[in-house]
C-alpha cells in the first residue's frame, strides 16, 4: 500500500505548472503514508494560522451536502493551492501564519444598485450561516470532501441588486506582497482574478465560504472569505476576495491568462475533456488508496447541467 501510494503515476504529472509543485506533492504523500502507518501528523494548532480556529456559531445545516467521508481537517489545512503564499502544497499553511484577515472589506463595483466598500461583517451578517459538505475537485486530479460554512452567493447578490446589464461577476483576491510573499514573484499576473456567468453565480450551489469544520476560515484556505463552486475545477474557487464587480462582458481569469490552451473560462469538471497534458477521467480522493472515476460536473450534474444546455463543452472548457 505504501509503495502504491508513492507511485508517481498515482498522482498524475503536475498541472497548473512547475515541477516544484509536483515534487512537493510527493513529499506530502510520503508524509501521509507515514501518518497512515500510525505516526502523528502535525498538531492541529500548528497546521493553521494564529487566527484560525475560532468557532462559528449559529450555523445551520444547508442543502446539497454529500454524506461521503470527509477529508481530514489536517489534510484540508495542510495540502493547499494558494500561490500567493507559494507554489508548494505545504507553503500556504507555513507562509500564511502572519496573514491578517481582520479587519477585512469587500468592494462591490460595476453595474449594481448598491456599490460600496462593505465591511466583512456587514456583508455576511444579514445571512444565516450554513454548513455545506461539498466535493472539491482540483484540476490536478485530486479531490477532497470539505464541510464548508458560508452563505449562498446568490443571496448576497440579490441584496446588492445588480442591474439588468450585469451578465458576469468578476472577483479579485487581495494584492499585498507584504503579507503574501508569493506575490513577490511573477508566477501569475497578480492579483488572482476569477469570474462567473451571472446564472452560475446565482446558482444555489455557489457558496461564499467563511469557514470550514465549524471554524473561521484558516488563512491557507482563503481567509476570511472565498468562493466555493463545487462543479468546477478548484481554481475557480478564488480565495481571500476583496472585490466583486458586476460586468457586461466575460471577465479575465488568472489561469486563463496564464495558459489559455489549458484553462478556459468555464472550467467545469468534465471527465470527457482531457487537460492537454493529462486525462481528467480519474481522480485521487485525498486520504483514499484507490483512484476513482471523475464524475461529470463533479457529481452535481443533476443540479447544474441545465446551465449549459446546447453548449459544446469541449469548446467552452
Ligand atoms: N485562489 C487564489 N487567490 N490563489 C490560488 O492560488 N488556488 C486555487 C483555488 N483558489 C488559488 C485560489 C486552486 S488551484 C485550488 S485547487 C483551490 O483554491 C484549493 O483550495 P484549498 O486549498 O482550500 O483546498
Amino acid at each position: 500500500m505504501l509503495i502504491k501510494i508513492r507511485k508517481a503515476s498515482d498522482v498524475r504529472g503536475s498541472e497548473i505548472t512547475p515541477k516544484s509543485v509536483y515534487l512537493d506533492r510527493r513529499r506530502f504523500l510520503r508524509a501521509a503514508a507515514v501518518a497512515g502507518a500510525g505516526a502523528a501528523m502535525a498538531p492541529l494548532a500548528l497546521a493553521g494560522s494564529a487566527q484560525a480556529g475560532a468557532k462559528l456559531t449559529g450555523v445551520v445545516k444547508g442543502p446539497y451536502s454529500t454524506d461521503e467521508e470527509q477529508t481530514k481537517y489536517e489534510s484540508v489545512t495542510s495540502y493547499n493551492n494558494f500561490y500567493e503564499f507559494g507554489t508548494g502544497k505545504s507553503d500556504p499553511a507555513r507562509n500564511s501564519r502572519n496573514f491578517k484577515p481582520k479587519p477585512w472589506s469587500v468592494a462591490i463595483e460595476g453595474t449594481v444598485a448598491k456599490p460600496a466598500v462593505y465591511d466583512f461583517e456587514d456583508l455576511i451578517r444579514p445571512h444565516k450561516l450554513e454548513e455545506r459538505v461539498y466535493r472539491l475537485r482540483c484540476v490536478e486530479a485530486w479531490s477532497m470532501v470539505i464541510p464548508w460554512i458560508g452563505i449562498p452567493l446568490g443571496d448576497v447578490i440579490k441584496r446588492l441588486e445588480p442591474t439588468s446589464k450585469a451578465r458576469y461577476v468578476a472577483f479579485d483576491t487581495l494584492h499585498d506582497p507584504e503579507q503574501m510573499p508569493g506575490q513577490r514573484r511573477s508566477v501569475l499576473d497578480w492579483p488572482y482574478v476569477e469570474g462567473l456567468r451571472m446564472d452560475e453565480a446565482m446558482h444555489p450551489l455557489t457558496l461564499l465560504a467563511v469557514g470550514l469544520y465549524g471554524e473561521e476560515m484558516p488563512n491557507q484556505n482563503g481567509a476570511p472569505i472565498r468562493l466555493v463552486v463545487p462543479w468546477k475545477y478548484g481554481y475557480k474557487s478564488i480565495k481571500s476576495i476583496v472585490r466583486m464587480r458586476f460586468v457586461e462582458t466575460q471577465p479575465e481569469t488568472a489561469w486563463n491568462k496564464a495558459s489559455p490552451r489549458e484553462y478556459g473560462f468555464y472550467s467545469n469538471v468534465n471527465p470527457d475533456v482531457p487537460h492537454p497534458r493529462w486525462s481528467q477521467r480519474r481522480e485521487r480522493r485525498i486520504g483514499f488508496f484507490f483512484k476513482r472515476d471523475t464524475l461529470m460536473f463533479n457529481g452535481y450534474a443533476e443540479e447544474v447541467a441545465g446551465l449549459y444546455t446546447g453548449m459544446d463543452l469541449a469548446k467552452y472548457y
